[in-house]
């Protein structure tokens, strides 16, 4: 624990709500592995109270923010700098002090990204399917054709809604790399083996039971799952997944790693793997508290 005086930095999280939040963990504890003189703060910010707060922390001289729901997009006309990926998102999570105001990073992306690569998953001339083209689904798209997937097929329960998402990514790539399809059309992919990032809502607590396909064929052809949800730990579509033969993964590493990327940028420095496990392991642990209260 470390002891708050005059050189203690300040780093720090803007949403609403705030209360059900792991950063605070995931950042002290990041802090005391490292010996920094670091504090990182939940901060509950009121959607007309935004410009103000953002203004206020880069006048206090907060060194870092992570910004969460419902501020993701809303933050962005007010950074001074913002990186080329969380730019063709449209989507920030975490501030970096600058000399005159914050740049704005996606490390939700690059935590995916990075937790993808610790199990040996690189996106680099993969065939991947996307299932959904929400916010998140969406996301994930612009990594996979940021970072040269091959193919991309772009899965949604509403055509019409991946056909969006799908020209989007083609046209800002300029690619026709990513392929719409309707969810129920799963049937007509290409007999190869995918990678598969599952990012719709369907399987989340306290709808455990669902998975958004249950198609045995469809999971045969699956060498890796990935799941953005980490509550349940292990959601039915990743059960369907290793039932398939395949290795299942939740989105509880690519939390992890959205929390290292965004600590190495404030603080300029590496988390090793070593650190990086040892905050995965308190992580799971307060998971399973939470979870029994
Ligand atoms: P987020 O921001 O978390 O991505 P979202 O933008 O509301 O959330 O997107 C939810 C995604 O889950 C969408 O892809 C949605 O599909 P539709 O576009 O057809 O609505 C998908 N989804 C939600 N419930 C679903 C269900 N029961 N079956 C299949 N897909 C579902």
């Amino acid at each position: 624990m470390i002891s708050i005086n005059g050189k203690t930095r300040t780093c720090g999280l803007v949403g609403n709500p705030v209360e059900h939040t792991l950063s605070p963990m995931i950042h002290n504890t990041l802090a005391s592995l490292q010996d920094h003189n670091l504090v990182y703060i939940p901060f509950l910010v009121e959607k007309e109270k935004l410009i103000e707060a953002i203004k206020g922390a880069f006048g206090l001289n907060i060194l870092g923010m992570n910004v969460t729901i419902p501020y993701k997009s809303d933050i962005i006309p007010l950074l001074c700098e913002i990186d080329e990926l969380a730019e063709n998102i449209g989507a920030v999570n975490t501030l970096v002090r600058m000399e005159d105001g914050f740049k704005g990073y996606n490390t939700d992306m690059l935590g995916l990204l990075r937790a993808m690569n610790t199990e040996g998953i690189l996106l680099k001339g993969e065939d991947i399917i996307i299932l959904g083209a929400g916010g998140a689904a969406r996301a994930v798209a612009f990594l996979c054709a940021s970072n040269g997937a091959h193919r991309i097929f772009l899965l949604n329960r509403t055509l019409e809604k991946a056909e969006q998402v799908a020209n989007e990514v083609n046209h800002c790539f300029h690619t026709s790399s990513i392929v719409p399809m309707k969810m129920s059309d799963h049937h007509l992919l290409p007999d190869k083996h995918y990678l598969a990032i599952q990012g719709t809502s369907v399987g989340l607590s306290p709808n455990i039971s669902e998975a958004p396909i249950e198609d045995k064929s469809f999971y045969k052809k699956i060498h890796t799952g990935y799941d953005l949800i980490y509550n349940p730990v292990k959601t039915k579509f990743m059960s369907n997944v290793e039932q398939g033969g395949g290795r299942a993964f939740n989105g509880l590493k690519m939390l992890l790693y959205q929390g290292v990327i965004a600590y190495e940028l404030w603080n300029q420095v590496s988390i090793s793997e070593s650190q990086a496990e040892y905050v995965y392991i308190q992580m799971m642990k307060e998971i399973e508290k939470k979870i029994n209260e």
